[in-house]
This record gives C-alpha cells, sequence and structure tokens, in this order.
C-alpha cells in the first residue's frame, strides 16, 4: 500500500484579526499551500484569530507572556509548543511582539514575517499609516525571513502598490491585505518546496 507523506507542519503565531492566517487555512483547503496547519499561537486572549482556528479546527492557544518571569521562559514555552507539533516553518502573521535569540536561533531561517510595506521602508507596527503620513507614493508588502531585529531579515518576496491620491488608512489597509493573502501562501510554500537558498542578506529562489 502506498502512503503519501505527511504535509510539513506550520506554526502560525498572531496577535489580532488573524486575516492572513485565515487566507493559509483556505489555501491549504484548495491544495495551493501544500502545508498543514497544525497550531495557532496568540500572545492576546482577545485575538479574533483564536477564534478562527478553533472554527477551521485548528489547535488554538493563547499563551500568556506575562505568566512567565522572563521572556527567554516565554519563549522557550513557545518552542516546546512547536516541538510537540513537528513544526518545520513558523509563520508571523500580525504577532506584535518582538522574537529574541532564543527563538530565532532555534528556528533559524525557518521563521517567516508578513510586513505591510517594501521592508527596510516602515518597520514596527504601524506602517501602512507611516507610509500615509510621509505622503509615500508607493508601499507594499515584503514577506521575509526573521532575525533578532524587528521586521528585519533576509527579504523572500516583495509586491509594491501605488498609493491612491486622498486613499484613507481603511482602504490602503484593505488593497494591502488583498496582497499578502495572496504573496503569504505563495512565500510559504516557496520556503516548503526547498526552493529559498539564504547567502547572507541575499535569498535566491530555485
Ligand atoms: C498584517 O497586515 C501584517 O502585515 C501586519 O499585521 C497585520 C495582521 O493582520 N504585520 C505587521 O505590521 C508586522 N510588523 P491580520 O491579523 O488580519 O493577518
Amino acid at each position: 500500500m502506498s502512503r503519501r507523506p505527511a504535509l510539513p507542519a506550520i506554526a502560525v503565531l498572531c496577535s489580532g484579526q488573524g486575516t492572513n492566517f485565515q487566507a493559509l487555512v483556505s489555501a491549504a483547503r484548495r491544495g495551493a499551500l501544500r502545508a498543514r496547519i497544525a497550531l495557532l499561537i496568540s500572545d492576546r486572549p482577545d485575538a479574533f484569530a483564536l477564534t478562527r482556528a478553533r472554527r477551521a479546527g485548528v489547535e488554538a492557544r493563547y499563551i500568556n507572556p506575562k505568566a512567565f518571569p522572563t521572556r527567554a521562559a516565554y519563549e522557550r514555552a513557545l518552542i516546546r509548543l512547536c516541538e510537540a507539533h513537528r513544526v518545520r516553518l513558523v509563520c508571523l502573521a500580525g504577532f506584535m511582539r518582538i522574537l529574541s535569540p532564543v527563538f530565532v536561533r532555534r528556528y533559524r531561517h525557518r521563521i517567516l514575517n508578513i510586513h505591510p510595506a517594501l521592508l527596510p521602508a516602515f518597520p514596527g507596527s504601524h506602517a501602512i499609516r507611516d507610509a500615509l503620513r510621509w505622503g509615500a507614493k508607493v508601499t507594499g508588502v515584503t514577506v521575509h525571513l526573521v532575525d533578532e531585529a524587528v521586521d528585519h531579515g533576509p527579504i523572500l518576496l516583495q509586491e509594491a502598490l501605488a498609493i491612491r491620491p486622498g486613499e484613507t488608512e481603511a482602504e490602503l489597509l484593505a488593497r494591502i491585505h488583498r496582497i499578502e493573502h495572496r504573496l503569504y501562501p505563495k512565500a510559504i510554500g516557496l520556503v516548503l518546496a526547498g526552493r529559498v537558498r539564504v547567502r547572507g542578506r541575499r535569498v535566491s529562489l530555485g
């Protein structure tokens, strides 16, 4: 009897709405993302992403950072959880917490982040607002491998979009989300297919 190889397990870390998480669930269901979403972890009890995960039948865990004496202890708990689920890739999707070297070293080059700007422009948690305040004419979406700095690490994929005159933050957010929901499954698929080579800051796609 031939058995299909098990799909690689991914964990998604979210602090908020979880629309990117939802897009990954949909892509996996359609077969557009060849991965099993094994785990959703949130650092906030009220994150809607937790509800989405439960509805999708994905294990949803709220891990309270304040319940741990140090950031390292908190991250070791995250690592244990990921290890228990044999997680191959950790995907940050609106996870508003900086990961320390404890976590980054354990999953070196196996942590992705999605950011709503063309990094290195507009890092941080208000990238869309910042781009509008600066009067930027172009912004976009970045998916990158995570290192020890904020919104930092080798860039995997980027897509630009022109900001429309008079565009509001909500309008721009909606357009950015549409790009994110397409780009993140694609980037994850490339990594899982072994098509990503990293040399220093440079990423080449095979
Ligand atoms: C996304 O737009 C993501 O790019 C952003 O948080 C949002 C989460 O939305 N991430 C950052 O700003 C990281 N610095 P979601 O919870 O609906 O997926």
